[in-house]
């Protein structure tokens, strides 16, 4: 683990109680996020759950039917609203921080953890997770192996700004990663 540097923009930002999951895609922010939600007791919020849910439709419909502005303009206002919560676990889309509006709120509203991983690894924990058909659409017109490449550059940077700690899940399970995680933000492991 790592302490990235804050966001010049933000990083003066007053702290809220939330603990915010950020990473590319297939970096575990769901399946970690809900876990880590069970043992800090508190709410599990996940963006990207909540806009699908709302709109009726998955992300690859919103993506194919709306775009991806009207996709990003309906994560801005959910991270505007859940943001305004204290002491939820939340988790964001891959995208997220692409916004300096949702870097700000998210920054201001807790700690921001990066959960990282290889490019190796990411492509294949999205292989093999059955959810990505629905919530994954491509993004750029490249062929998904440039893409995720130019991608993941493009994001790194944008992570390692605004996020407070880096968690490198590089081998690592769920509960590893919770624990690690849970480790940096002073909590005792989990007892089974
Ligand atoms: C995106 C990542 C996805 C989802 C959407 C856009 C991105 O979330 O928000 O497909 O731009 O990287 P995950 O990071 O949970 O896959």
């Amino acid at each position: 683990m790592s302490r990235a540097a804050a966001d010049p923009a933000t990083r003066d930002a007053p702290r809220g109680t939330n603990v915010v999951l950020i990473g590319f895609r297939g970096a575990g922010k769901t399946s970690v996020g809900r876990r880590l939600a069970e043992l800090l007791n508190r709410p599990f919020i996940d963006t990207d759950e909540i806009i699908a849910r709302e709109a009726g439709r998955t992300i690859r419909d919103i993506f194919a039917q709306s775009g991806e502005a009207a996709f990003r303009a309906a994560e801005t206002d959910v991270i505007a609203r859940v943001t305004a919560g204290e002491r939820q676990v939340i988790s964001v889309g891959g995208g997220a921080v692409l916004s300096r509006e949702n870097r700000a709120r998210l920054r201001a509203c807790g700690r921001c953890i990066w959960l990282s991983a290889s490019e190796e690894t990411l492509r294949r924990r999205i292989a093999a997770d059955s959810g990505s058909a629905d919530s994954r659409p491509p993004l750029i017109a490249l062929d998904p192996a440039r893409e995720f490449s130019v991608l993941l550059a493009q994001r790194e940077a944008f992570y390692g700004t605004l996020a407070e700690i880096q968690v490198n899940t590089e081998g690592l399970s769920v509960e590893d990663i919770v624990n690690a995680v849970g480790s940096v933000l002073s909590i005792p492991p989990r007892r089974e």
